[in-house]
């Protein structure tokens, strides 16, 4: 090409990258009066940004996102896959606890959720699964929406992942992987002899943990490599990628949190009024959007902000000072996340611990190394406990979706030489690459407990924070099974390609056997995981429970729908991310066919 061809094309290609990329408005007041949106959508997290950008593919239509957090851009952590457990109970999370949770001694416990461009994704653990086959049928069924199976869900997730390198040949299925999506998906990991150990302990009892080429396969049954939405060494959340890609139609209004929805006018139920302030002290303002509101503030904030405006169980509204518009008992119920169950392994094999400022360095030169990577293990292991397992003699039920999803999911954290820490240990520096005594860090998570929490209002200030009660380990049955999660990975530890490695579970759980003493050790240490669902679940048309309809719309109100985490009724096989990102692309096709 000629030269000057050439410096015209790369004009031209700078011309539209300028013009790429929404208006970011920093304070409420630089917001004009004299633009009128047509739609507006509150939280800029995950399903917000999706939301926003599919919508704003459309020239024509104007699109005003209200966050109340700052951009992601202002936090240089956010890039760094590795650095993402130093986010929570920062400024830019939002610092909920708990309410006092019998189930774990009357333990409260942090609850971490982002505020910031890009939600959780900006500040999550990465992790990508997309849940099971069972899941999103039961999805289907419960909701009367054949648009769920696992089968029409599929192409939707296509829509949001694009895989990436790293993805090396025998950690999973590239066919069936999205290539031309939003997000990028890649399985980094590190070279450690951990990692054949566990995958021969796994072959030796492959009825009980099968090796799992690919855990977003449908079946997600044994141990695989993990997945995660990295780019290249760098973080790929919601606001880098959809948020990022958006058109000049798009605007951002920034560190603004909205209050309330409001009816347009007094005799209607038509929500489309946007009442949003800078903090407590300031001055509240209204804004219209045209053509709807659309409420993905993620499942404990959605549920305030409806409750706040007047959405929900009548007399609890009443209770606390505010008039109901709606009177629906659902919003805020049927809050379920699946359960945290902390367990150490002593055992003798090389340690994951690195030097934190050397990775740091090496990550900043060439985006590699131990920073690069979500955590410095490789694989989770997601068990299905055998039906005559106890918890199922006693005649409870399965709480699973079906024979292809697992009750128990083990998160490999770390191998460290220093046994009392916890993620990403700090300036450890990195022994010979010889065998040294490490504890194995793990979470044990019950992924489909029945216990049922709530989110509700403590007063009609909507800067207070909501209560939030999981309700944790209220039913007998979830602690049944996080109990027989930890006796199912000691088996997987005794395997005999584990057992010379392994020693046996670390204090203080060492040596507990019983299921007295096993409840004991997990009350004691449990934490739900973060994975908070079903606070404006969706619900057939002209069904006697839930928040949303199939389309979305909040029931019983016009111009008003929620998309985020809390419509997904019941938790996933999976971390809940993937689940997100679907419903949002389903939800945008579905809101800009009107
Ligand atoms: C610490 C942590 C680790 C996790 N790890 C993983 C993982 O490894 N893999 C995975 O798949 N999932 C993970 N998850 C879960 C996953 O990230 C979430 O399920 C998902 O991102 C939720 O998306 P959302 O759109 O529902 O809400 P969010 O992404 O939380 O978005 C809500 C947005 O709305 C804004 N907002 C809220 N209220 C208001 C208001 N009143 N006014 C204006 N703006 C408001 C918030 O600031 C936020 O930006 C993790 C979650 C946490 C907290
Ligand atoms: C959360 O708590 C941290 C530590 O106390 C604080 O620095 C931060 O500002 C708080 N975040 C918000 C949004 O208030
Ligand atoms: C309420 O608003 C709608 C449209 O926004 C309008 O058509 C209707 O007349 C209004 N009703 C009243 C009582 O103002
Ligand atoms: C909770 O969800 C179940 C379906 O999973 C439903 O039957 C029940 O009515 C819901 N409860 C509330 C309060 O919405
Ligand atoms: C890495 O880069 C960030 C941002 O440019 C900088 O703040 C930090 O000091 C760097 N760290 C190291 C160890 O190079
Ligand atoms: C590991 O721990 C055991 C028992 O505490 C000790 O005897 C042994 O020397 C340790 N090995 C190393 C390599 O530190
Ligand atoms: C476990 O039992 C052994 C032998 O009885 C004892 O030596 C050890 O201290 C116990 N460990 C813990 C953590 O209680």
């Amino acid at each position: 090409m000629h030269l000057k061809h050439q410096a015209l094309l790369l004009l031209i290609l700078l011309g539209i990258r300028v013009a790429l990329g929404a208006v970011l408005i920093k304070d409420l007041d630089d917001l004009s009066k004299e633009v009128s949106y047509d739609y507006i959508i509150i939280g800029g997290g995950t399903a917000g940004s999706v939301v926003a950008a599919r919508l704003g593919e459309n020239p024509r239509l104007q699109i005003l996102v209200i966050e109340a957090g700052p951009s992601n851009e202002e936090i240089f952590d956010t890039r760094v896959p590795g650095l993402w457990p130093t986010l929570a109970q920062t400024r830019v999370d939002w610092n909920y606890t708990t309410t006092a949770q019998k189930g774990i001694n009357g333990g409260v416990v942090e609850y971490p959720r982002a505020k910031m461009l890009g939600g959780c994704s900006s500040h999550n653990g990465m992790v990508y699964t997309r849940g099971s086959r069972d899941d999103w049928d039961r999805y289907a069924s419960i909701i009367g929406n054949e648009e769920l199976t696992w089968q029409s869900v599929l192409p939707v997730m296509f829509k949001t992942e694009r895989l990436t390198k790293p993805t090396p040949s025998g950690h999973l299925i590239p066919n069936i992987h999205g290539k031309r999506g939003k997000v990028s998906v890649s399985a980094p990991f590190t070279n450690i002899p951990f990692n054949d150990m566990l995958l021969q302990a796994s072959a030796e009892l492959k009825e009980e943990f099968p090796f799992l080429l690919d855990m977003n396969d449908g079946r997600v049954i044994g141990t695989g490599w993990v997945q995660s939405t990295i780019d290249n060494g760098e973080r790929s959340s919601a606001t880098t990628t959809y948020l990022k890609e958006t058109g000049k139609n798009v605007h951002i209004l920034l560190n603004s949190q909205v209050t309330r929805v409001v009816p347009v006018n007094s005799s209607g139920l038509e929500f489309r009024g946007v009442e949003v302030a800078e903090n407590a002290q300031a001055p509240r303002r209204t804004i219209i959007a045209k053509k709807e509101v659309i409420v993905s503030g993620g499942a404990i904030n959605t549920p305030h902000i409806l409750l706040n405006s007047g959405i929900g169980n009548r007399g609890e509204l009443e209770k606390v000072g505010i008039r109901p518009l709606v009177d629906n008992p659902s919003v805020g119920q049927n809050f379920s996340d699946h359960t945290s169950t902390p367990v150490s392994f002593a055992a003798m094999t090389q340690s994951t611990d690195f030097d934190q400022q050397a990775a740091l360095e090496q990550w900043n030169q060439t985006r590699t190394g131990p920073l690069a990577q979500l955590s410095p293990t490789n694989h989770i292991t997601w068990i299905r406990l055998p039906a005559d397992t106890p918890p199922f003699h006693a005649g409870l039920a399965d709480p699973t979706a079906g024979p292809d999803s697992p009750h128990i999911e083990v998160i490999y954290i770390s191998l460290s030489s220093d046994s009392g820490s916890g993620v990403a240990p700090t300036s450890v520096p990195q022994v010979s690459s010889g065998s040294a005594n490490v504890t194995i860090q793990s979470l044990i998570a019950n992924l489909h407990p029945i216990s049922r929490g709530s989110i509700t209002l403590a007063s009609s200030d909507p800067f207070d924070h909501p209560l939030i009660d999981f309700a944790i380990f209220t039913k007998p049955l979830d602690m049944a099974i996080a109990r027989e999660g930890i006796r199912s990975v000691r088996r997987l530890f005794s395997a005999p390609g584990l057992r010379d490695t392994v020693f046996g579970t670390s204090s203080p759980a060492a040596n507990v056997t019983s299921d007295e003493e096993l409840d004991a050790y997990i009350k004691s240490v449990s934490a739900p995981l973060g994975h908070a669902v079903g606070t404006a679940a969706m619900s057939p048309y002209g069904a006697s429970w839930g928040v949303v309809d199939p389309d979305f719309r909040v029931k019983g109100t016009k111009g008003l729908r929620v998309v985020d985490a809390s419509v997904i009724p019941l938790t996933p096989s999976g971390h809940t991310q993937a689940a997100v990102y679907a419903f949002a692309e389903m939800a945008s096709v579905i809101i800009a066919g009107g």
